[in-house]
């Protein structure tokens, strides 16, 4: 049967300066996903990278006396030196600098413009450089710029448009046919009331005033301006428009754009308008999640208010980052990231639940079997709540997955894995070991211990790969695939168990700075 396919992406981010811990959080959700359908089989590509043009960068650049590419490639060395810390498995990291980007873009502009749906005209407005964005006179906070509070300033230059009012009624029977298109619903009346029932504005989409990006081919003092350039990667980065469109073909439609909600706009109003002008499939879902804050405000990189992830993930393990950054926010919602939450994450979840309920069970199985795995199925009734739960985690932890709930899943998994902390005080199996007749129960005791631990685990594979693999190393077994989770009982008989490797350890919180 072939493979059903799986696109996810998350946003290119601008290599303005290195990337902190919220570049993370949606980086590693959208990997967790990733991972998690290639467990489930499906053929997944899994697309980040990075957004180099516009006039900040360029600004950026002159300040540090490099040319932009310079300036951008550093960023980009380090980001991906970072996303190779945290474990993320994207299948392609496009730059929007690569030739067959800008190729890409090139041919889209001239086809929207041909087609007329991009004109020229003459742009006055309120803009706003380090965010890049235009904002309406009611669109402002106290004069100022709604997303960082800075001063905007008027600008008018020539520069072509796109047509999206034309599009508006579509966009608002696209959203009405297909109620998961934006997620969560909250952020789909938003929308509506906010942006496109006020009447949509033709978009900028070129610029004059600097160079540092795609030129515009039939006229060229314009340069195309950064959405139009940035939205396209999700199409380009899969060929479209090149001489092999084998990937698009594959992978499109996405099957979610995982953003953060600051750009959710751009991904549910000019994204779906530049496709539907293209004749191209929308995608079929975007995902417009929270932010993490600090100390009431966005982490932000011209704040600079932030660490570099990789202290957390030195000092802490990447499992430890990972596990916080899934689990700690529900998925859609604001949280606070504080080093205090992070490590009073992993004392709890990671240290007291995984690592000691694999740790005592290794260890009690070494104690009084040698290591060796058996199953005498001398069962009594406490045993079938946890065999129960176990099996169900193979209905509950997908279809979180599914609706995105990430945490949940993480959550349901945990779960089960303190449920069988709390079998081993239940059914006290150093009790059993001092009795001759027990013990066939207590081998029964620790194989249904050994088999929560090892079908947890099948799941943990694509949140906290780094653990899993250890645990999958202890155990010894072979059932690891999606499947081998659905039924209690697969663990191999007969084989031993390698020396238990401890898993995390508890972290103080003494003076963090
Ligand atoms: N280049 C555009 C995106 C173009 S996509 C076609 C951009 N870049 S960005 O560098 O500003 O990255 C923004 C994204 O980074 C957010 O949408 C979110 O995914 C992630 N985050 C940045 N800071 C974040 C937090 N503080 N919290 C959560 N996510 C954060 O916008």
């Amino acid at each position: 049967m072939e493979k059903k396919k799986f696109y996810i992406t998350t946003p290119i981010y601008y290599p303005s300066g290195n990337f902190h811990i919220g570049h993370c959080y949606t980086t590693i959700i959208s990997d967790a996903i990733a991972r998690f359908k290639r467990l489930e089989g499906c053929d997944v590509f899994y697309l980040t990278g990075t957004d180099e043009h516009g006039q900040k960068i360029q600004k950026k650049a002159e300040e540090a006396g490099v040319s932009p590419k310079e300036y951008v490639d550093k960023i980009v060395a380090n980001a991906i030196d970072l996303w190779k810390s945290l474990g993320i498995t994207y299948d392609k990291f496009i730059r929007t600098t690569d030739k067959e980007h800008v190729v890409c873009v090139q041919k889209i502009f001239k086809q929207l413009y041909d087609q007329g749906d991009i004109y020229k005209g003459s742009y006055k407005g309120l803009y706003c450089t380090p965010c890049e964005s235009f904002w309406t006179e009611t669109q402002l906070v106290d004069g100022k710029c709604p997303d960082c509070g800075r001063d905007v300033s008027e600008v008018s230059e020539e520069a072509y448009f796109l047509r999206l009012s034309k599009y508006a009624d579509r966009l608002i029977k696209y959203y009405d046919e297909h109620p998961e298109f934006i997620e969560p619903i909250s952020r789909k009346n938003e929308m509506i009331n906010n942006f496109i029932k006020p009447g949509l504005e033709d978009l900028c989409v070129s610029r004059t005033s600097f160079d540092w990006g795609i030129p515009v081919t039939f006229d060229k003092k314009h340069v195309v301006y950064v959405w139009l350039d940035a939205l396209s990667n999700y199409i380009s980065a899969l060929g479209y428009k090149s001489d092999d469109e084998t990937l698009f073909n594959k992978y499109w439609p996405a099957d979610v754009h995982i953003v953060g909600k600051e750009i959710v706009r751009f991904h549910v109003i000019i994204w779906p308008i530049v496709l539907m002008a293209l004749g191209v499939e929308l995608p079929k879902k975007v995902f417009g999640h929270g932010w993490l804050v600090i100390n009431g405000g966005k982490i932000s990189k011209s704040l600079g208010n932030y660490k570099d992830p990789r202290e957390y993930i030195d000092s802490y393990g990447v499992d430890a980052v990972r596990y916080y950054a899934l689990r700690e926010v529900p998925f859609g919602s604001d949280g606070v990231f504080s080093e205090e939450a992070l490590i009073n994450r992993t004392n709890a979840d990671l240290v007291n639940i995984l690592g000691n309920l694999v740790n005592r069970t290794i260890s009690m199985d070494k104690k009084y079997f040698d290591g060796i795995v058996n199953n005498p199925k001398v069962n009594e009734e406490i045993d079938n709540d946890l065999i129960k739960s176990c099996e169900d985690l193979f209905t509950i932890v997908p279809q979180k997955v599914d609706e995105l709930k990430v945490g949940e899943a993480l959550q349901a998994t945990f779960d089960v894995l303190r449920k069988a902390n709390k079998y081993i005080d239940d059914t006290t199996p150093w009790i059993l070991a001092k009795d001759e007749t027990k013990q066939d129960r207590l081998q029964t005791v620790l194989y249904n211990l050994l088999e929560s631990i090892r079908i947890c685990t099948i799941y943990l594979q694509a949140f906290i790969p780094t653990t899993a693999e250890k645990i999958f190393k202890q155990l010894n077994t072979n059932k690891t695939s999606f499947e081998d989770a659905k039924t209690f009982g697969l663990f191999e008989t007969g084989i031993t168990l390698n020396e238990p490797e401890h898993l995390f350890d508890r972290i103080e919180i003494k003076d963090i700075s």
